[in-house]
């Protein structure tokens, strides 16, 4: 009997990255997994994990639009009967310092990231409490919760927002046996940090990601079917008694006390 046998999961942002790997781990684990994601990238990656003989099923949504999201869980919820875990994993980060950061761009990150989580899970939420059963996991950051670095204000922002959001719902849904925490991850190499590494240094991006895994006490980025463990684990029963929490996956890049200076 594997973790998520018979369960029924979604996964935001699936059609690559973080996301990606959390569908590939549920599903490995025995899920059956929706991938929803604005790209349409998500059927290729969906058809991919089928040829590995993964139970997915790709949908195209955009979790800024509350209208489409509502009507594809409730497909959801026709086709497969019920949501057991909800991954709130679909996230945006643009980098721009304090000053330089326009309305516009800090709206963006704030809609899908805060927004877009808050859409979803209102749409799901009711299905889980009418089974008095559900698993909500939502995609945080050590950036923001924990450290920073220049040009994150907006994104650190969204991402301590979804701690604040993870701790009180987790209050509310409790008395329906749901549970609700935050994956904190550091550096994982997804397209996402190869957009920072990019914006950081459009030149020699490579410099960045080598940079990033030296100051990693474990020497390198995380991966992202690591990232779909520690989702998994908490999307499963055996996170039975673990909620309003948070998990931090970074290879240990908090913790440094003393910057090494190489002596
Ligand atoms: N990569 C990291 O190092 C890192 C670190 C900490 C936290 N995170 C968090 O993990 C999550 C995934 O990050 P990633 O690195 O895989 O990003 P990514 O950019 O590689 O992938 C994000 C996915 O989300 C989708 N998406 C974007 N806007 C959407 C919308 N409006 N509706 C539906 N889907 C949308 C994209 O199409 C893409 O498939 C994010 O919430 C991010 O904040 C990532």
């Amino acid at each position: 009997m594997r973790k998520m046998d018979g369960k029924v999961a979604i996964v935001t942002g699936a059609a690559m990255g973080n996301g990606q790997g959390i569908a590939k781990v549920l599903a490995q684990h025995g899920a059956k997994t929706i991938l929803a994601d604005i790209s349409d990238q998500v059927f290729e990656t969906a058809e991919q994990m089928k040829q590995d003989g993964l139970d997915v099923h790709a949908v195209q949504m955009d979790v800024t639009n509350n209208d489409s999201v509502k009507q594809a869980i409730a497909t959801i919820v026709d086709k497969f009967g019920k949501i057991d875990a909800l991954v709130n994993n679909a996230g945006v980060v643009r980098l721009a310092n304090f000053l330089d950061m326009s309305d516009e761009t800090r709206d963006f990150q704030f809609k899908v990231n805060i927004e877009g989580v808050w859409n979803v899970t209102k749409a799901v939420l009711p299905f889980m409490k009418e089974k008095k059963y559900g698993r909500i996991v939502n995609l945080s950051s050590v950036t923001g919760t924990m450290v920073a670095d220049e040009g994150e204000t907006a994104y650190a922002t969204t991402k301590a927002a979804l701690l604040g959001f993870t701790k009180s719902l987790a209050r509310e849904a409790a008395n329906d046996h749901i549970t609700v925490n935050a994956i904190l991850p550091g550096y994982i190499l997804t397209p996402m940090a190869e957009q920072i590494a990019q914006e950081s240094n459009p030149s020699n991006p490579q410099q960045v990601i080598d940079g990033i895994s030296s100051g990693v006490p474990l020497g390198r980025l995380g991966k992202i079917e690591e990232v779909g463990e520690l989702a998994a684990f908490l999307a499963s029963d055996e996170s039975s008694y673990i909620t309003g929490t948070q998990i931090v996956i970074d290879g240990g890049s908090t913790l440094p006390e003393t910057v090494s200076v190489g002596v």
